[in-house]
Formats: structure tokens, sequence, C-alpha cells
């Protein structure tokens, strides 16, 4: 063979033709569309198929039968060259401004499931996959006008792979529900489209839909494939010139293998790529063999024998072919379906996944339920064929790099006595998850149930490879099933199933596989007949919930499990005209936009010339000399431009990355001592984004810990080497009354108890980002996805040494804050100014996923311990808390944490209240504000206090929390001048809507009665109410109006999803609103919010703290009471002269009078009310599984205080997603650090963030308007960051559970020996929950059955 000339790519973007010549084998089609195209639409969210941003269309033409097959992918996996003569849709291809927009994108924007927007065109683009895949449909009867063949259960899971961490899902499914066949459009939830209670909902009321609207693949390239083909049926050519290379058969892919053209180390075959998700830090391939192209590894063969599946099936395609079959396959497409996400097994292939799990110990799903099943593989090693069985095959060591696998077999076991179940516990049910541990057995059985055969398989539990437990095995064949047979059976599990060292949650997984074998072999024994009853865990149980509704307590049983449920909703809110078009839920400003992937975000902006870019390198030791910086000899280094350090900031600069006013400054770089993991030692410089991340990965930090005292890293080591940052008199919290005394009036006390929670990583789905462009005179440009625009300004001022006029900081909108777009956003900006200045060229950084969650900080994690007096009827009477704060390296926001707890904590009445904080100094990255910062600590503790307390005594816990709440004159004692009138204190009533009522009794009542008739399921419930602190801070606006009459606005709050501009666009219009005959609604239309500009609007502050949009709102609000006092005498003479006024010509003509129309406030609070208090409650209802420690949010009602709100659909969306980021808090996100501090946690794989499948399945929020304020912009509150406090309740809700739990098995571990006694850390994982149900209840339940049934003979 020869070699050829380089191979030009071929591909349509959105109908239109890209040729890609000379591209680097490893270039993602990401990459490309992001780089070569004008699409921007798929983002880059993670880099590693778990988070949907980047989802297009592919679709693929088949010139043989003229059928177009479509799929949606994940495009940062997909590599480029295998989308040659593809067609790619993205979401500016089914919809955009010019051409109009698709009705997902319009529904989307509607159902006002956009926030931040950077999650929603791979949002869009799920659910345009999923319409066009149910609507291609062979056999799907025709939906009625207006809707798709789609289900509603299919438009849940549409979306199940998609991260978005703003909206909390409900908008979102509610979308795509929308769109569904089988849907009562009357429980969709609010929307613009009609008025939910007023108008009956219609389809014809929704942005008509019509199938085959958008032409997914072009006639141009069909035609040029049918040109081709005569050419591809030639020789062929099997070597290329530019490192792609894709065999036409295995011989030739052999000819490959043996010709010595590429060494093993450069080259990679890759069948769908998406094995680069998970090994995501290997090198740069300088070459692929793409074995897709052989058509004998595409086989799909079925026989009465079985399933024969070429190694590059898809998952997807395995999952269609296994469900038309008999009990085994569809189990095993069952199984199947949870793995990964919907875009990742369109592509993904068995065989790479049967290879990742026998060559690099992936926790493969698939390997583990082919091995039950009895599955067998060929695979070809050199020129030598063999077929093995699966367990050979694992069993071998790692097959190298030239051994193929051909095809999988997986035999027809048919259905006479056979059993087959697979398991498998992850953090979430449906996928986009990898698991804990999986399982898949199958049995023989007699008709007596005597287990004739039988195979059980587990893996993910810490093993190399999925494993058959051989000797369960063999002790199970011959016997029946009984209790103390499976007694016997899970003791000889235990000692196989045996975690290798370093495993995670080792004891929890053991415990996994006791259950899962447990499950299957009760079900074996569970029938009339069986030798012994055994409380199925598996059988059917009541699930009565009921129906959201508190008119109607009708109940619903359902025997379905509780993860299948539908996800319901129901909104309440009161709209008011008083201030319209302030007031009215519309639709998010730019949603559609957002939608549409249009709306640019910084990595969008286009390269300026000659750009580069950049990626930190930072320190893995805490404490450590910084010596040199070398690159690992690899392919990815050869592409380092250049490395900037500290020695580059330029003279009279400072090397200063971050600071918070007032309280003190971080380096940018490490010079010379690195002070923690995680701090930047220097940016690696490269021509591509890519390049520069993977060179990044290739540094080797030489370190010295010479005449180093160790580093200090957690709250007990700061605390013994005094290493605190000092609390600022102004910022320290206040005592309450007199600690002691209280204590001396106090029946009980508690002394000493401890609760502790971990750090929480914001997870904005855009990473942090910026783009420096050098300007004439010294002067810059920064382009920064920034909270705090102003401060930013300030440091790349003080970094670089130049005046503040020099530098300009532009914010556009940001893909996400939750407080992490300030203090840590300024490193990245700083960075790029620095190797602008130095390069003197323009600098991009956008940290990839890794990187951004190492450097974050993220949430303060802490310890609190209590001591707590209280009478015999609950009434408190002082508490004392011990409070260690972890704030690592730098005070950042620190300092006010501790307020910001006890803040919180206040919220009841306490009598006394005595607290000592320390805001620990310590070798971790420096913690920051992220939403809700030390309120939601503080509000939790409070109530793991009160529950506390509620268990000593042996009461109800609404019954303590009831009776400690505050009346008015106690909270004016506890929160001062902020608790301010006695009419606007709603907390009492808003928990009593909650807790007194039948609805609530009825479900305690219910919760009791499900526990009392399930026993490895177990229900809580729980009310929380919420105390919030707000503070209102100067802010400026800015409003001009043009000539043409279209008005700009500039504020000096960012928009990040919260509404920002939403709330600002009808505040303008309602404060023009006087000039204009319709009061202002007219003008919606024409205002438009643009972007932070340093240089235009100055003193913009910073975003943060819930009160930015009102503080905004208010500013505008001045700048428009100016404008009109300019406009009234205008407009007053042209009425004169001609009747009614219409805006253009009142405008025109105070343009021709030079009315200067432009104006601008900086607005200032009150002296006498600087800051208010927002009141919530929020009561939860969840199941736990006793078996897996997995928890089913079954419902959620959350109650807030939103004052008159400024735009009831934007403060629902903020309730909502302040919820469900809160509920990821209690529950799910384990952030995990290493022994020296660095975040391991470090992904998609790890971080485990709400998914679709995590919300509560009824989901009911209701906004009310407590009292009127006029102090508050238009009595106005806040609504950002309080409710994510309410997700306590989950938390609380799933302790009650665990108590139910303990008590029925009598689970006393903990230190206050108690079943009833226990405390539960935060989050609270699944290995968490399953520790506090007991992780050995299985036996235990075994052992007392066995005893109890004397006829059970020992096995
Ligand atoms: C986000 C995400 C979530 C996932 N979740 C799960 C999960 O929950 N459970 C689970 O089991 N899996 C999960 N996976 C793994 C997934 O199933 C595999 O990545 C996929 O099946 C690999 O197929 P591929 O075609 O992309 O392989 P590639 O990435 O192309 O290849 C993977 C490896 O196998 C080699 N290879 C591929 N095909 C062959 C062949 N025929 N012969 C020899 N070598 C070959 C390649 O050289 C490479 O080393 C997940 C993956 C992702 C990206
Ligand atoms: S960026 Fe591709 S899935 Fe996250
Ligand atoms: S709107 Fe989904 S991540 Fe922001």
């Amino acid at each position: 063979m020869g070699k050829a000339a380089a191979e030009t790519v071929v591909l349509a973007v959105n109908g239109k033709r890209y040729e890609a010549a000379g591209a680097h084998p490893s270039t993602t089609l990401l990459e490309f569309l992001r780089t070569q195209t004008p699409v921007r639409g798929p983002k880059l969210g993670c880099g590693e198929g778990g988070c949907g941003a980047c989802v297009v269309l592919v679709s693929k033409y088949d010139p043989a039968t003229d059928e177009v097959t479509e799929l949606s992918a994940s495009s940062c996996l997909t590599l480029l060259r295998s989308v040659d003569r593809c067609s790619v849709t993205t979401s500016e291809g089914i919809g955009n401004t010019r051409d109009g927009y698709h009705p997902v994108q319009q529904r989307l924007s509607g159902f006002h499931a956009s926030q931040c927007g950077f999650c929603t065109p791979g949002m869009c683009m799920s659910i345009f996959s999923a319409l066009v895949k149910a609507d291609k449909e062979p056999g799907r009867p025709a939906p009625p006008a207006g809707f798709s063949k789609l289900t509603t259960s299919e438009a849940e899971r549409a979306v199940s792979g998609n991260l978005c961490r703003c909206t909390g899902y409900r908008p979102i499914v509610d979308a795509c529900k929308s769109f569904a066949a089988d849907v009562d459009l009357e429980d969709l939830g609010l929307n613009c489209f009609w008025k939910k209670g007023d108008e009956p909902a219609d389809v014809s009321k929704l942005p008509g839909y019509d199938s085959s609207a958008v032409c997914t693949f072009p006639e141009f390239l069909k035609s040029e494939i049918k040109s081709s083909v005569d050419q591809a049926n030639g020789p062929a050519v099997a070597i290329s010139a530019d490192g792609w290379y894709h065999p036409k058969s295995i011989e030739e892919l052999h000819r490959l293998f043996d010709s010595n053209w590429f060494d093993e180390n450069s080259v990679k075959i890759v069948a769908s790529n998406t094995g680069s998700g998970v090994y995501k830090d290997q090198d740069l391939h300088e070459e692929y063999i793409d074995i897709k192209g052989i058509p004998e590894l595409s086989v799909i063969n079925r026989s009465s024998k079985g399933i024969e599946l070429g190694s590059v099936v898809s998952i997807s395609k395995a999952i269609e072919v296994l469900s038309d079959g008999n009990l085994v396959f569809r189990k095993i497409a069952d199984h199947l379906n949870k793995v990964a996400t919907p875009f990742v097994r369109n592509t993904a292939t068995i065989g790479g996944n049967i290879i990742m799990a026998q060559r690099l110990q992936f926790p493969s799903d698939i390997a583990t339920v082919l091995l039950a099943a009895g599955s067998t593989i060929a695979i070809q090693a050199a020129s030598k064929r063999l077929c093995l069985t699966l367990e050979e095959f694992l069993q071998q060591p790692p097959c190298g790099s030239n051994t193929l696998l051909l095809s999988i077999f997986i035999p027809d076991w048919g259905s006479d006595g056979i059993s087959f179940e697979t398991f498998r516990a992850a953090p979430r049910p449906f996928g986009n998850a990898v698991s804990y541990v999986n399982s898949a057995f199958l049995a023989r059985t007699s008709g007596s149930h005597l287990i004739e055969d039988i195979c059980l398989a587990f893996g993910a539990y810490g093993v190399d490879h999925a494993i058959r437990a051989r000797k369960v095995e063999d002790f199970l064949k011959g016997k029946s099933v009984s209790s103390s047979v499976i007694l016997e059976a899970v003791r000889l599990l235990k000692d196989t199933v045996s975690p290798s060292e370093g495993t995670t949650h080792p004891e929890y997984k053991i415990s996994l596989a006791v259950s899962f074998l447990f499950s299957f072999l009760s079900s074996l024994g569970n029938s009339s007949n069986a030798p012994t009853k055994i409380d199925n865990p598996n059988g059917p149980y009541t699930n009565g919930i009921t129906n959201g509704t508190t008119e109607h307590l009708r109940e619903e049983y359902i025997k379905v499990d509780s993860n299948d449920l539908p996800i319901r909703s129901r909104q309440e809110m009161v709209f008011t005209d008083e201030y319209k078009p302030v007031g009215k839920p519309i639709k998010k400003a730019g949603a559609e936009l957002q939608a549409s992937g249009e709306a640019v975000y910084v990595d969008d902006i286009p390269a300026p010339k000659d750009c580069l870019y950049g990626a930190f390198i930072y320190s893995t030791h805490p404490h450590a000399h910084v010596k040199g910086i070398n690159f690992k000899s690899s392919l990815a280094s050869q592409k380092v431009i250049t490395v900037i350090t500290a020695k580059d900031i330029p003279s009279g600069g400072q090397n200063i990355g971050s600071t918070f006013p007032m309280m003190g400054d971080e380096a940018l770089f490490a010079d010379p001592v690195a002070e923690f993991a995680g701090q930047n030692i220097g940016v690696v410089i490269a021509e591509t984004q890519r390049y520069a991340h993977m060179a990044a990965k290739q540094a080797v930090i030489e370190y010295s810990t010479e005449n180093l005292q160790p580093p200090i890293l957690t709250i007990e080591d700061a605390i013994q080497h005094n290493s605190y940052f000092q609390i600022p008199p102004f910022v320290a919290p206040k005592p309450v009354g007199d600690y002691n005394q209280g204590m001396s009036e106090a029946d009980h006390k508690i002394l000493s108890a401890e609760v502790k929670l971990e750090s929480q990583y914001y997870f904005y789905m855009e990473t942090q980002v910026a783009l420096a462009i050098p300007d004439e005179d010294n002067c810059i440009t920064i382009y920064s996805s920034s909270q705090i625009p102003e401060v930013t300004q300030g440091v790349v001022a003080r970094c670089l040494g130049i005046p503040l006029h020099n530098v300009r900081l532009i914010t556009r909108r940001v893909g996400g804050g939750f407080g992490g777009k300030a203090m840590k956003g300024i490193h990245v900006a700083c960075a790029c100014a620095v190797a602008a200045f130095k390069l003197r060229c323009p600098v991009r950084m956008y940290l990839d996923r890794k990187t951004d969650m190492i450097i974050a900080g993220g949430r303060h994690p802490m310890k609190a311990k209590y001591s707590v007096g209280f009478k015999s009827d609950g009434k408190i009477t002082a508490l004392h808390l011990d409070l260690g704060i972890n704030a690592g390296i730098s005070p950042d926001v620190s300092p006010f944490i501790p307020t910001a707890i006890i803040g919180a904590l206040k919220k009841y009445n306490w009598g006394n209240l005595a607290f000592d904080t320390k805001v620990c100094k310590t070798n971790v990255t420096s913690k920051s504000a992220m939403r809700g910062p030390g309120d939601v600590q503080g509000s939790f503790i409070a109530e793991a206090i009160i529950e506390h307390v509620a268990s000593v005594l042996s009461v109800d816990t609404n019954t303590i929390r009831r009776k400690n709440l505050h009346d008015f004159e106690s909270l004016a004692v506890f929160y001062g001048e902020s608790a301010g009138e006695a009419s606007t204190y709603s907390l009492v009533s808003l928990f009593d809507k909650l807790a007194s009522s039948p609805d609530y009794q009825h479900r305690t009542a219910m919760v009791e009665h499900f526990n009392s008739s399930n026993k490895w399921k177990k229900r809580g419930i729980s009310c929380v109410p919420i105390t919030y602190a707000v503070t209102l801070r100067p802010t400026p606006g800015k409003v001009s109006i043009m000539n043409d009459g279209s008005i700009a606005v500039e504020v000096g709050g960012v928009e990040i999803g919260q509404g920002l501009w939403t709330k600002v666009k009808q505040m303008t219009a309602f404060g023009l609103g006087q000039l204009c005959p319709d009061g202002g609604e007219c003008l919606l239309d024409k205002v438009r919010v643009i972007q932070a500009d340093t240089l235009s609007l100055i003193q913009g502050g910073f975003t943060g703290g819930s009160t930015t949009s009102e503080t905004s709102c208010e500013a505008v609000r001045q700048s428009c009471a100016a404008l009109v006092e300019r406009l009234k005498p205008v407009k007053e003479s042209l009425e004169a002269k001609a009747g009614t006024v219409e805006w253009s010509a009142l405008i025109a003509q105070a343009s021709m009078a030079s009315v200067n129309l432009s104006a601008q406030a900086y607005w200032t609070p009150d002296p006498t009310f600087g800051s208010y208090l927002n009141y919530g409650a929020g009561i939860s209802e969840v199941e736990v599984d006793v078996l897996t420690g997995a928890t089913t949010i079954l419902r959620s009602d959350l109650v807030y205080d939103c004052g008159q709100s400024l735009n009831p659909a934007v403060d629902l969306g903020q309730v909502e997603g302040a919820f469900i980021q809160g509920v990821g808090f209690f529950t799910n996100e384990e952030y995990a650090i290493n022994s020296d501090g660095l975040v391991i946690h470090d992904g998609t794989w790890t971080y485990k963030i709400p998914t679709v499948d995590t919300i509560p399945k009824q989901f009911n929020v209701e906004l009310i308007n407590s009292a009127r304020n006029p102090k508050r912009v238009l009595s106005s509150k806040a609504s950002g960051e309080p409710p994510l406090l309410l997700a306590a309740s989950v938390h609380c809700a799933m302790r009650e559970a665990i108590r139910a739990a303990r008590k029925e098995f009598s689970v006393c571990t903990g230190p206050a020996n108690s079943a009833f006694t226990f405390q539960m850390d935060v989050p609270a994982t699944m290995p968490v929950v399953k520790e506090l149900c007991g992780l050995d209840v299985v036996e235990r339940y075994l052992e007392s059955v066995s005893a109890a049934d004397p006829t059970t003979a020992k096995a």
C-alpha cells in the first residue's frame, strides 16, 4: 500500500457544505463546528459526554435504500473524521432569528425553560432528536394535529442526559411534554401561551409543530454521496497521509497492523470514541484507525440459538434489537437503557464498552449483564480468530491494541423456568451515572423452586472487571430457596465481593451486592408454595401519593416504582396590574436567542486575528516551593508555545489574582511557594484551546518542601495552629441574651453534639472564561464571564500596573454564576491579561471542566458543635454554637460567612444565643460565595438542632419547630432593624399554611401507614421554614432613548440567568410608561438591555446577594423619572396641538428640540432600610430504598413570600432552580478531595448534580405576596437565593424515613446508640443513607426470619 493524499472531510452543517482538509484526526466535531463554522449553538460544557451542552443531530444517508437516519450525538466526543459525508444539524439549524424560530425553541422560551441559556441549545437538540425519532418510528399511530408521536414518558426521558444548573428542569420537561400526543395540556405549568386557570389550554395556542418542517439532510450531499459510491467500491486506499485510517475489511485492518507505519503508542483504534470521555487525560494520538467501516463488525444476527451483535453495533441499536425478544433479552435492553445518556448510547458501541471493561478496568454495566446471560465473544488477535466465553475473555490479561473484538453472542434462554434480573445502584436512576455496583442474575428453577442452575455476575464494586460469584452459585445449585439458604448465600458472597484497596465506600458496595442477591433470591422463593415466605423487596407495594392539590385529598394507589412516576407540578401566584408591565410573567428577554444558540457567550466571540489560548497549570501540592515546570515527552507537549508565570507580570504590576474589598488579596500565581493544591502556577499557551488543555496535563512540576511547615488542611489543623482570618467587628454576628442564664432555665440539655457540612461546587454550565485583547496605548479590553466586572477591572489594572481607565471589562451574559463567577473569574481575566500583554496578541482561556472544578473553591465546608437547653414542652431556652469554617487560603468573602450562618439560624427563637465562630485559614482553595452562602448551612444547622431536641423529647419535630418560631417581638430582638414592620412578618402563617393543613396531616398519616406496610422502602415527610436577610447595595442605571424611539439600558448588574434584563426591561417600560397612551406596554419590545461595560457605566458593584435585580430596576426607574421630567413638556405641547401622541413622534420631536435623551442614576438605599427579611416554607416527602440507600423525592411543596413580584415567571424559575440546586447540595453532590486537599471529584463522572430524574415527582410552588412595603422596590422581594434553603426539607424528610428504617430493623449505630437519634451529614449520598439504614439489614432480617422458622434447616 502506498501513501495517499490527505482526504478531505465533507459534511453539511445546517444544510451548508463544509470541507475540512487537513484537520488533525483528533479534532472533534465540536471543535470543528465552533472554530471553523459560524455555528455556536453546541457548547463545550464538560468534554466528556456528561452534560449534553454539545448535542447535535447527526444524519446519515444510505444511497442503497435512499433513507436518512438521524441520531443525537455528543459532538465533544464525536471525531470530525467519523462524520464524513454526514449532515449535522445544530440548534441554529432548526430555527434562528433570521428564518424564524423552531417550535421547540419557542416553547422552551414560552414555558420559561431557559435561564442562563447555556444548556438550552443542547436541550433543544435533545428534544428535537426525540421528536424526529418518535415521528419517524413506523407503526406509531398518527398524533392529533399539532402534536408529535412522542409520549409524555419519552418526553421526560428525552433530556435525561442533559444537565441544567439553573431551571430545576420542571419547565424544560413541560416544554418537551407539550409535543406529546398523550399529554393533557392542562397539566403543564406556567407559560406564555395561555393564562393558567383562566383560559383553557389548547394546542392551537402553542407554536405550531410540523414534523417535516426541518430538512435534516440536504440534496446536494445525497447527490455527492451517490456519485461517490462507485469510487468507494473501487480499490480501497487503506493508508492516509493525515493519520486517519478507515479499513473496509478485517484483512485490510490486519495489513495495517502488520505494516510498520505507526507505533502502538501514537495510534488509536476507535469505534465511536466515546471512551475518550472516560479516559480524558490521555495524550494526543497522531493516528487513528476507524473500525466502523468494517461491515463484519456491524452484523446483527438473530436465530433460535440467540442474538449475535457485531462489536460496532451501538448501544441504542442493541436496545432496539433486544427489546424485541424474550425475558432475558428484554431485561438486558432495560438495563442498557440506563447506561450513559441517550446521545451517548446512540453512538457508543457494545464492543468499545467490552474492550474498556477488559483492558481498562472500566466499571461496565454491559459486561456484567452480558456475563450473567452466558454470552460469548469472537475476537481476532493477530491472524487468529477465537471464540471465548465473556468470562474467559474478561479474566485474560488486558488485551493488546491489535486484538479486535468482532462480535458478541447472547444465547436465547427461552422462558421456561428461567428467571433473569439485573440491578444497578447509581446516583441517578435513569443513567448518566456509572453504578456503585451492578449485577445480573440468571437462574433456572424447577417447578418446586429448586435452583437447577444459576449464574451470578457482579461488577463495578472496585474490581478489575465483572466476575461470577462461583462459590455462591455452587452453593445454591440444587437448593430450594429459603431464608436460611439466602442467608448462607449472602455470607458466602461477602467473601467473594471484595473491593480492591483504595475503592471508595467499600462496605457500602458489599452491602449493595448483598441487597441485590437477596432481592433476586427472594423473588425466586416468593410464591405461595415457597418454603419460607420472605418479605419480597421487589414485590408490588402501595404507592399512595396525594395528587398535589390541597382541595382534593383523593389518593391514588399506583403499583409502580416511584422512580417511574411522571413529573407533575402546580404553580400558584398572584398577578397584579398595578405597575404593569412590571408584575407580568413575561418571558425571559432573549430566551429564543439562547435556545437557538445565537446568544453570544465569551467563548462564542469569534477569535480575533492571531489569538492564542491558555490553560492553567496548577499545583497538586498543598505547600511547596515550585522549583520548575517541565513537560513529559509527549505529542501534546509539542504544542506548547510558551508558559506564562509570575515572572511575566509587567513591572509596576502585582501578582494579584483576586481581592475582596477591605478583606484582602489572593495571588494570581504561586511564587515562589504553592500554598494549596489547585493554585495556579502558570499558563500554557498554545495555538488552540484543546492543545493548551492537553499540553497543560503533561506538565510536571518539581516541588520542594524544604524549610516549609506542613500544610494546614482541616478545621482541626487550623484550630490547633491558631490559623484564622479575623472577622472585622462591623461584619461580626451579634449574640442574643445570656446563654448561661438560658441554660439554667432548661429542663433538658444536649451538650456538644456535632454536625458537618461539606463543600459544593458551582457547576455553572459555562466554565470560567475570558478573552483579553491588547489595545493601543497600553490599554486592554477583556471579555469576561464575570459577576463582578468592576472589581475585575480593578484587579486587572493592579496586576498589569496600569490605570483603571486603561482596562475595559465587558460582560454580556454569563452562562451560570451562582457566586462562582466572582473571585475565581478575576484570576482567569488577569491570567489572560498578563499573557496578552506579554505576547502582544489576544489570548483566550476557557477552562476545561476539570481545572475549573479544581480551582473553583465553592461553598464553605464547616463543622458545628452545639449545646442546647430546652424545657420539657420543647421551648428552647439557650443555644451555644461552636462553628469551624474552612475558608481556604485567602479571606475572600469568608469573614462575612459567620453573619450569614447566624442570620439564617436565627429563624428560630433560641431564647439566648451565643456562639464562637472560627474562620479557618487553611492550605486549600479559597472558598467563596455560593448561592445562599452561609445561610444554607445556618438554616440546616438550626433544623438539625430542632430535630435533635424533638428526638430527645420523642415528639413530632414540627411541634418543636412551631413552638420555637418567633413572634414579631422576638424577631425584632434577633434581627433588629431588618425585621421591618410586624405586618411583613409572614413566616408563621406560611409555616401554618403548610404544616397545619389537613393535607399535611393526612399525608403524615399516609406515610406512617406506608411505613408500617412496607419493609424495604420507607418514607418521610418534613416541613421546614426559612428566614433570609438580604442587603440592598448602591447600583447604577442608565437609560438612553435613540432617535427612533428604541431604548438602550445599562445597569450595574450582570445577566447571569436570574432574569435581571427581563425585569429591567419591564421597569423601563413602566418608568417611561406615563409618556405612552397604553401605560408603557408598547415600550417592552423597544427596550434592549446591553452588556456591562466598565468604562461606560461605572460603579457597577457586584451581582450577588439576590438584590441586584431590584436595585438595578430602581436605578432604572430613577433614570426614567428624569427622562419623563424632560419629556413631559414636549409631550404636553404636542398633545395641545395634536391630541394623543405616539411614542415615536414624541421622541422625534424631543430629539429635534435637543432634549437630552439619556439619563443616569446611582441609586443608594434608604439609610433606614438597608436590609429586609425573606420568608418561605417547604414540605418534602421522600422514599428511601433501605436496600440501596437511594432516595426518591415524591413531592415538594414550597410556599415563598415574594412580595409583589416584579415578574412571577422569573421568580418562580428562581425558586424552583434554587431549590433543586439545594437538593443537589443536601443529597448528591459529593465534593471529594484527596489527602492534599486537591479536588478529586472533578468532572461529570464523579460530581453528580441533579438531573431530570432526581427532581421531585410532584413539584408545587406557590408565590405569595404577604404585605406591601413601599420601602422595597415596588413592594417586591428577593428570590434568587433564599429558596435554596428550603431544600433542607428533603434532608429532614430523609432523616424521618431513615428513622423509620432504623426502627424497623432496630439499628442503633451512631454516637447516641439510638434508633431515633443520629446525625446525617451533608450531603446525604446513597452510601451515607444506606449506612444509617444499616449496612447489614439484610443479614439481620434473614437471621431473624431463619430463627423464627424452625422448619428451615440450615444448608
Ligand atoms: C458519559 C458517558 C457515560 C457512560 N456511562 C456508562 C454506564 O453507565 N455504564 C457503562 O457500562 N458504560 C458507560 N459508558 C461507557 C460507554 O458505554 C463506552 O464509552 C462506549 O460503549 C465505548 O464505545 P465506543 O464505540 O465509543 O468506543 P471507543 O471510545 O471508540 O473505544 C474504546 C476503547 O475500545 C477500543 N475498541 C473499540 N472497539 C473495539 C473493537 N471492536 N475491538 C478492539 N478494540 C476496540 C478502542 O481502541 C478504545 O481503547 C459511558 C460513556 C460515557 C461517555
Ligand atoms: S460538552 Fe459534550 S457532553 Fe458535555
Ligand atoms: S439555563 Fe440551564 S444551565 Fe442555565
